[in-house]
């Protein structure tokens, strides 16, 4: 090209100079440009990037040779993340339940978790001048009173920020070490299950939302008659929680209602033969139309869900939480799902080590406890030594499947095979 140009007139060294200077800034600019893509396509890719280096599980889930999108990936990735693929991971607890604070925070170790305290409504905080009306008067206990307030406090937040999903937990709540896989593999049939009922998404007065536009919000006005966005799996919701309002993951009963409207699938960490309506699961789980949970162990809830419940409530409360949650599901008020088994559980204190007596199996009834009596019965302590735990799930928890239960592991895992009676006062010694 400077030939050319060269052949109109002998180039001086200063345009030389000049047009290798201006080759330069071109060079420069083309550089810049490159880098500026580079990083955009990185950006764009993060996400399945970090899949494919980071996460552990994402080796297993490719180990079953199952091909997948880059989409779907992403979103079973993100179901497995530390908050389970939810804005975030809340748990309730009593400020005297320092035990069940130090229960959560080593089962999340372990299983890589990120959990988040949420203060519970203590009795003397209620006051029934606070309390919504209720067509059924004393009929709630204070205890019932104040477990409402704590979840309502968490919609009530929900519904002012607007929040995306969250998952509620209480704080004797148990899971399987390997809950974040368990979560993926739940993220991928969950959006298959979805899919097959051809689900659509719940009503959502919210002003602004972009699934149902408030008429007097700005932007377009939408159509009549929108047709539905196509379900797919998405990684920045993965639980495309513009579809739910409650997502149960720690039900302890349920209703038959809705039972046949469900999706069975594989689960190698479901142990066998676990019954679902009469028809034995062979390792494998249900994601189903929830009939109605009793037991608030685990919830995930979408915005709508928290308004719905926290309207009910303020209109009636007429039952405890989760009869609330249940009663409005049978009407089909509240568009609920449900896993079963289910991937949460509660645990409480095996017997004969002296938790009984202390009442610290259930929080419901409020108030001082005594202590543990010197002559207790210790027959427990041969169970806890041998096996270096002193949790075991409630036996109300029927349908309850771990193949490892964190609590249970949790010695193994942090004091590998160290004997508890090792580390016992010895009379003979002293020491
Ligand atoms: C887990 O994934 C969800 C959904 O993409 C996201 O909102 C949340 O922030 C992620 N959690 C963490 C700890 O990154
Ligand atoms: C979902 O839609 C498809 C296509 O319109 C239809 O064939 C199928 O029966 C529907 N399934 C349900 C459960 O309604
Ligand atoms: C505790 O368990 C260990 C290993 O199972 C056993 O050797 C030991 O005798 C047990 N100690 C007591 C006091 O039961």
């Amino acid at each position: 090209m400077s030939i050319e140009l060269g052949s109109e007139h002998s180039p001086s060294r200063g345009s030389v100079f000049s047009r290798w200077r201006s080759y330069r800034q071109i060079h420069r600019t083309l550089l810049v440009f490159l880098i500026l893509i580079t990083l955009f396509v990185l950006e764009r890719y993060r996400l399945a990037l970090t899949g494919t280096f980071t996460l552990p599980h994402r080796q297993h889930e490719l180990e079953d040779g199952v091909p997948r999108s880059a989409q779907q990936q992403r979103s079973m990735a993100q179901a497995g993340n530390s908050t389970l693929g939810f804005h975030a991971i809340y748990y309730v607890n009593m400020k005297t339940r320092y035990d069940r604070e130090d229960a959560m925070a080593l089962q999340a170790y372990i299983s890589g978790l990120d959990v988040q305290d949420f203060p519970a409504v203590e009795a003397e905080m209620i006051d029934p001048v606070g309390m919504p009306p209720t067509h059924r008067p004393a009929m709630l206990k204070v205890g019932e009173k104040g477990c409402w307030r704590a979840h309502a406090n968490i919609w009530s937040e929900m519904v002012r920020k607007k929040l995306p999903p969250v998952l509620i937990m209480e704080s004797d709540a148990t899971w399987d070490i390997n809950v974040r896989p368990i979560m993926s593999g739940v993220n991928e049939n969950f959006i298959k299950f979805l899919k097959s009922i051809n689900s659509t998404a719940v009503h959502d007065p919210s002003w602004g939302s972009p699934h149902n536009q408030h008429p007097l919000a700005e932007g377009p006005i939408p159509s009549p008659t929108p047709s539905p966005p196509p379900i797919d799996y998405d990684a920045d919701d993965p639980w495309l929680s513009a579809h739910w309002d409650l997502f149960s993951l720690g039900q302890c009963f349920e209703h038959g209602q809705d039972k046949d409207i469900k999706l069975v699938y594989p689960d190698p960490r479901v142990p066998d033969g676990r019954d679902y309506w009469g028809v034995r699961l062979d390792h494998q789980r249900v994601i189903r139309k929830s009939g109605g949970i009793t037991c608030t162990t685990a919830y995930a809830i979408s915005h709508t869900g928290a308004a719905k419940l926290l309207l009910r409530g303020a209109v009636d409360l007429d039952n405890p939480v989760d009869l609330l949650m249940r009663r409005l599901t049978l009407s089909r008020d509240l568009v609920a799902y449900s896993v079963m088994p289910p991937v949460m559980a509660q645990w409480e204190y095996l017997h004969d080590i002296g938790m009984n007596e202390r009442g610290a199996q259930s929080d419901i009834n409020g108030g001082k406890h005594a202590d543990t009596p010197f002559d207790a019965e210790m027959k427990g302590w041969d169970y806890a030594n041998r096996t270096g735990s002193v949790w075991i799930t409630k036996a109300h928890h029927r349908d309850v499947a771990f193949e490892k239960m964190a609590l249970s592991v949790a010695w193994e895992q942090i004091l590998g095979d160290a004997v508890l009676t090792n580390s016992w006062w010895d009379p003979n010694t002293g020491d």
